[in-house]
């Protein structure tokens, strides 16, 4: 750590506590199971997504994709693809406008720019990675464009290519930073520690490349319009990254580029930075002076997104004779490129979780010539809970103890790496809460069975960090006691509307359908990115921000009026309610919005306020937890593995919705589901090809994979993030692929190191 940023921690250390949330407590709009506000829109399919505007004089754009993985085009032949039907088109490195280099994304602030790889677009015969757009095809109709791409002949002089992650594991490096934290801890001597322990295990674990496949494949419309000035409705979980990437990239100010999302399919984290598609259909636009519209096929999302890094790690564990932990080892590789800066965090939650005599954390990682890896699903620690919660498990067999116990009495009273206190942690409750619902009784492996099914039960921790960033919110509350509500947010199936109506109209004390909200532009404020589970937080904090700005303005102009009950109280003696301020000790003293703009001939009052920066991140230890268990049946036959019975209970603060936070529970362990047993990304080491870059050969879960999920949660306030509450998008991911492997050697007796747990495996 350097000098100033132990300083910063010293500080912020010494800081005082801001005053907790006043809506902690609150019980009126927050914490209830409201109906999502849009959920007719999107049933009903008036909810427009990126590929679904209307414009005039619109064309329609492909890719060609490069299909080696390194070195450089000879010769293209397009010949073919320009004689074909309806083609407008066609941009190559050969005709392309030069570009700048795309400014990459940056964990640490409001960069620059967003970009996924700082790879130059179309700018010379160069190839970097095998799936590589060398070409876009603008033609009349998207099928036209789609087939003049496969027209396209190409002439490609190979070059040498680094594409075996196994065979170039001693090539990996320790990275400067792992998403701002150093990449390697070491507390004590953990593998003296190791040897000496009573009770020991010391395992590799591995998971292979993931792809994203969210419901709406990327997609992008790019227009120009008369003023000069360009919109893209784009599919991403930052409007603003996208704005800046492309200005940049186009050498334009980032204000004259508007980015619309009000509505997004799904991201996951892959449409978290800009991707090439994006700057591509941009480029298209300009090249063509007409709007293009650019969807990527199912194809076209495995060729040019990246997903989640393969992983070998290393977990040991020593414990004493009671089994309290004396070493934790925690190690391991990803892989990178030479072209983006993310070595996938999943040496995190083991930073948090337990308490240890000595610990040794370090994450390397290795480039290879591939799409860059990238933001998915609980990145780094959906992976590093599945190879330190199978660990766990293993421990508690050979020392024949209940994991649950073991992990109770491992539970750390501070932050056992970084020493400061939890600001909200009660994982022990959500594991006795989650035990109770499950009916957990640990038995020993392979004994339960029922005809040729075997049966297991497992249980895994869930973690996941709690985010913060400053978002600004703008909002008007009008003479008709009407308020709207503006930021530059995403709603992509999290409930983010739904959510923050409920926030403003319990901040403001008005009937929720007196509020409106405006998001997924971003001529509105620049709220937050969605992603580390971050956004709701975030703009809940900048709606609070605003909020007390307003409610500043109501309560001076009122207050100046010797008529207004309010006139000789101060702003700290009323509080937002009725739809308007009233004394906090007598709440018939006061005056609504609506008397107080007529008695001021005033039509509304606005204010635009950006939250302060997130230093409790730096006093206290936050994290969201939970405890995963489920149930399995494998076949002893044929191997097949069943998840049937499913109890995911959290600790994430405060629940703001149940309706909406137990669905996206759910849909977490879902995803985990489908890393534990059937998502793996094929990929071809001789060529750096994806073999399966469809839904039909990369199976995601499907209903009859999943069952009936349970979610409970604690629904504890935390007092250090606004309304008590923790992002939540990504936790029901983590700890599920171990919950499962868990279960199934409970069931089998097979310990299963390596994901996903196909039937081969258990043959
Ligand atoms: Mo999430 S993987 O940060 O969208």
């Amino acid at each position: 750590m350097s000098i100033i940023s132990k300083i910063m921690e010293t500080v912020v250390q010494a800081m005082p506590d801001k005053k907790p949330d006043r809506l902690i407590h609150q019980k009126k709009y927050i914490g209830q199971a409201i109906n999502r506000v849009d959920g007719q829109l999107k049933v009903t399919g008036e909810a427009k997504f990126s590929a679904e505007y209307e414009l005039d004089n619109i064309c329609y754009a492909a890719l060609a994709y490069s299909s080696i993985a390194k070195g450089k085009i000879k010769k293209l032949n397009l010949s073919a693809a320009q004689n074909a039907e309806g083609v407008i088109t066609i941009i190559t490195h050969e005709n392309s406008l030069k570009l700048n280099k795309p400014v990459l994304f940056d964990p640490s602030g409001r960069s620059r720019g967003s970009a996924a790889m700082d790879i130059d677009i179309l700018k010379d015969e160069n190839i970097y990675w095998n799936g590589q757009p060398i070409a876009i095809v603008v033609a009349d109709t998207q099928e036209q464009a789609e087939h003049a791409a496969t027209l396209i002949a190409v002439e490609y002089k190979e070059g040498k290519s680094t594409l075996s992650f196994d065979a170039n594991k001693s090539k990996a490096k320790t990275p400067s930073k792992v998403m701002m934290e150093p990449a390697e801890i070491k507390i004590g001597d953990a593998e003296k520690e190791l040897k000496h322990a009573a009770h020991s295990t010391d395992n590799f674990y591995h998971t292979p490349r993931y792809n994203h496949n969210a419901i709406e494949p990327h997609a992008t419309i790019a227009a120009f319009k008369e003023d000069g000035r360009l919109v893209v409705f784009d599919s991403t979980q930052g409007l603003y990254g996208v704005t800046r990437t492309v200005a940049g990239v186009f050498s334009m100010k980032p204000d004259e580029v508007q980015a619309v999302a009000p509505f997004v399919g799904g991201g996951f984290g892959g449409k978290g930075s800009v991707w090439f598609n994006t700057m591509l259909c941009v480029l298209a636009a300009k090249q063509t002076g007409r709007p293009v519209k650019l969807n990527l096929s199912r194809e076209g999302v495995f060729r040019i997104i990246g997903g989640c890094t393969p992983s070998e790690q290393r977990v040991a564990i020593g414990a004493d004779e009671n089994g309290k932990f004396v070493s934790i080892v925690h190690s391991g590789i990803t892989a990178t490129t030479e072209h983006n800066n993310f070595p996938e965090q999943f040496s995190f939650p083991i930073r948090h979780l337990y308490a240890s005599k000595s610990f040794y954390i370090g994450q390397k990682a290795l480039n290879l010539d591939t799409v860059a890896n990238t933001f998915m699903r609980a990145p780094g620690e959906s992976i590093g809970t599945f190879a330190i919660e199978s660990a766990i498990d293993e421990l508690a067999y050979k020392m024949n103890m209940d994991p649950v116990e073991l992990r109770r009495i491992n539970e750390p009273a501070k932050d056992p790496t970084k020493e400061t206190e939890f600001s909200s942690r009660h994982l022990i409750e959500a594991y006795q809460r989650g035990a109770k619902k499950f009916r957990w009784k640990h038995l020993p492996p392979k004994s339960q069975r029922d005809g040729e099914w075997l049966i297991g039960q497992g249980i895994a921790t869930a973690f996941y960090p709690v985010y913060r960033f400053p978002a600004t919110v703008k909002i008007s509350l009008f003479a008709d006691g009407t308020a709207i509500v503006k930021a530059a947010a995403h709603e992509m199936g999290m409930g983010t509307a739904t959510v923050q109506l409920q926030h403003s109209a319990d901040r403001f004390g008005l009937p929720i359908e007196k509020v409106s909200f405006q998001y997924g532009n971003s001529d509105l404020p620049e709220a937050s990115f969605a992603g580390g589970s971050n956004q709701t937080v975030s703009v809940a904090a900048g709606i609070s921000s605003a909020a007390e700005k307003v409610l500043e303005e109501f309560f001076k102009l009122a207050s100046k009026n010797k008529n207004s009950p309010l006139h000789n109280l101060k702003f700290e003696d009323v509080e937002a309610k009725n739809g308007g301020l009233f004394s906090k000790n007598d709440s018939t003293k006061g005056e609504t919005y609506i008397d107080i703009l007529k008695e001021a001939g005033k039509g509304f009052i606005e204010a635009e306020a950006t939250s302060d920066m997130p230093l409790e991140i730096q006093k206290y230890s936050m994290g969201s937890q939970g405890a995963q268990f489920c149930e399995v049946r494998v076949n002893e036959v044929t191997g097949e593995v069943r998840v049937i019975r499913w109890v995911g209970s959290f600790d994430t603060g405060r629940i703001l919705n149940p309706k909406t936070a137990t669905s996206q529970f759910r849909g977490g362990i879902v995803m985990g589901i489908g890393m534990a047993l059937t998502e793996e990304t094929f990929f071809d080491e001789r060529n750096g090809r994806i073999m399966n870059p469809s839904l039909a050969e990369y199976h995601v879960p499907v209903n009859a994979d999943v069952p009936n999920i349970e979610i409970i949660y604690n629904d504890i306030p935390d007092e250090h993030t606004p309304l008590g509450a923790h992002g939540i998008g990504e936790i029901g991911i983590t700890g599920t692929a171990a919950a499962i492997a868990n279960a199934i050697f409970n069931a089998t007796g097979k310990r299963i190191r390596s994901l996903p747990v196909t039937l081969d495996k258990l043959l």
